[in-house]
């Protein structure tokens, strides 16, 4: 039985898992087109367009919308379907903050639902008890890629009268039995943020079906304009949240080669899961087979510690390090324990707001045990690689198992 690296043996792995973002010549290439166009905002050129076009041909929707950022995008998602202020939305707890920020940008009240832990999405069968007369949406987050249970979110939805935002941010090519995500609902919003597994560095788009929520968030972005109005006429309130024509350029390259890198990421998730179940201590999602794509943003299993001579998951995370693996703890609290709700600080220059609910009384404790023991994640680059890459990980969780009573 080798040792520990972390007491002096030698770690199962030294090279580092494949490098994020992956880019050649066609990136390059596509970007000084732009330049050498002049046309290097998405008013003038046309690359912001065709990108819209095609990833929103790809999720089978009607209109894709490109905008600033996925956190932009869902402000603006909840604006064009008409959510506002003081409505409330339901948002699952262990998610990123910006589906929560977003919806009080929308000046509108996040209300949180705890996860289930099967899965880390919203949990289905919590969502009609946090169902009062002011709510009007529900945000269901794909987490990870894994689609949310869209059967029951959208029965629940159509029994209240309530409005679906799909926080699709990690889901690209995700699909719920067949039916990409990102439409499924009233709008979805993905990011294209540094660390997607479909990136410009910065970016964002909301896609729909509905022509009118389509018409309001094209005009929101665009300073409250109407695209048949003057230039100088302003309909409605808006912003400037237009994406540059260098990032269009970028994401039509990037989108390309996703379907290859979708692919990649699938199967060697696939053999994860296949070696990681063997393991006792180490818990897989649930095998949904209504689940028929899922992106692999992330790769979460849930640690548990008795298995492991009850090392805390912080030392098991340091002790994985040292063998070279690449591993995350994920989010170190839930989105209502962050400071700002636990202080409502939700106003100009960090100013107390109340919002009707004290969110330091809440408590959700499946979000909280993803967060604190359980939750662990591997990052979508770690999938880009080979299946040795894989049995790297395996090997480091069984090394740290088996010498857990050592540490
Ligand atoms: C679940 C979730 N929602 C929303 C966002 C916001 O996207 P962006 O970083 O592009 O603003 C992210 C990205 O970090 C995310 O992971």
């Amino acid at each position: 039985m080798s040792k520990l690296a972390i007491l002096g043996g030698e770690p199962v792995r030294t090279e580092p898992f494949p490098k994020w973002p992956i880019w050649n010549e066609a990136e390059i290439e596509a970007v000084t087109a732009v330049v050498k166009s002049g046309k290097w905002g998405s008013l003038h050129g046309d690359k912001t367009k065709h990108f819209e076009q095609k990833f929103a041909a790809a999720h089978d929707a009607q209109f894709g919308i490109a905008i600033g950022s996925g956190t932009a995008a869902l402000r603006i998602a909840l604006y064009a379907a008409g959510v506002g202020y003081d409505d409330e939305v339901i948002v699952p707890a262990y998610t990123f903050i910006a589906s929560a920020s977003a919806i009080i940008e929308a000046n509108a009240i996040p209300i949180f639902v705890d996860i289930d832990p099967e899965t880390y999405n919203i949990d289905p069968e919590k969502i009609e008890a946090a169902i009062t007369p002011k709510t009007r949406a529900i945000m269901p987050v794909h987490f990870a890629g894994r689609p949310a249970e869209m059967d029951r979110i959208l029965e629940i939805a159509q029994k209240h009268q309530l409005v679906i935002i799909e926080d699709a941010a990690q889901a690209w090519g995700s699909a719920w039995n067949g039916r990409k995500v990102g439409a499924i609902g009233t709008a979805g919003c993905f990011s294209f943020q540094s660390s997607k597994n479909v990136t410009a560095g910065e970016g964002g788009i909301i896609l729909t079906n509905d022509p009118k929520v389509a018409k309001m968030a094209r005009s929101h972005y665009n300073c409250g304009r109407s695209e048949d109005g003057m230039w100088y006429e302003h309909f409605y309130f808006g912003t400037n949240l237009r994406m540059t024509e260098f990032q269009s350029a970028i994401l039509d390259v990037q989108f390309d080669r996703y379907p290859e890198l979708l692919e990649r990421r699938q199967k060697n998730a696939q053999y994860l899961t296949e070696r990681l179940q063997a393991i006792e201590g180490v818990g897989v999602l649930k095998n949904d087979p209504r689940v028929t794509s899922n992106s692999v943003h992330l790769y979460i299993w849930r640690y548990q510690q008795e298995a492991f001579q009850n090392i805390p998951k912080s030392k098991f995370l340091e002790i994985m390090r040292r063998e070279g693996i690449q591993i995350s703890a994920g989010y170190s609290m839930p989105v209502y324990k962050q400071p700002v709700f636990q202080n409502s600080t939700f106003g100009p220059a960090g100013r107390y707001i109340d919002l009707g609910i004290d969110y330091s009384k809440l408590e959700f404790p499946e979000s909280d045990k993803a967060c604190e023991d359980e939750g662990i994640w591997f990052n979508q680059n770690q999938f880009l690689g080979t299946e040795k890459d894989m049995d790297d990980i395996v090997t480091a969780i069984k090394k740290v198992q088996d010498n857990a009573y050592l540490v």
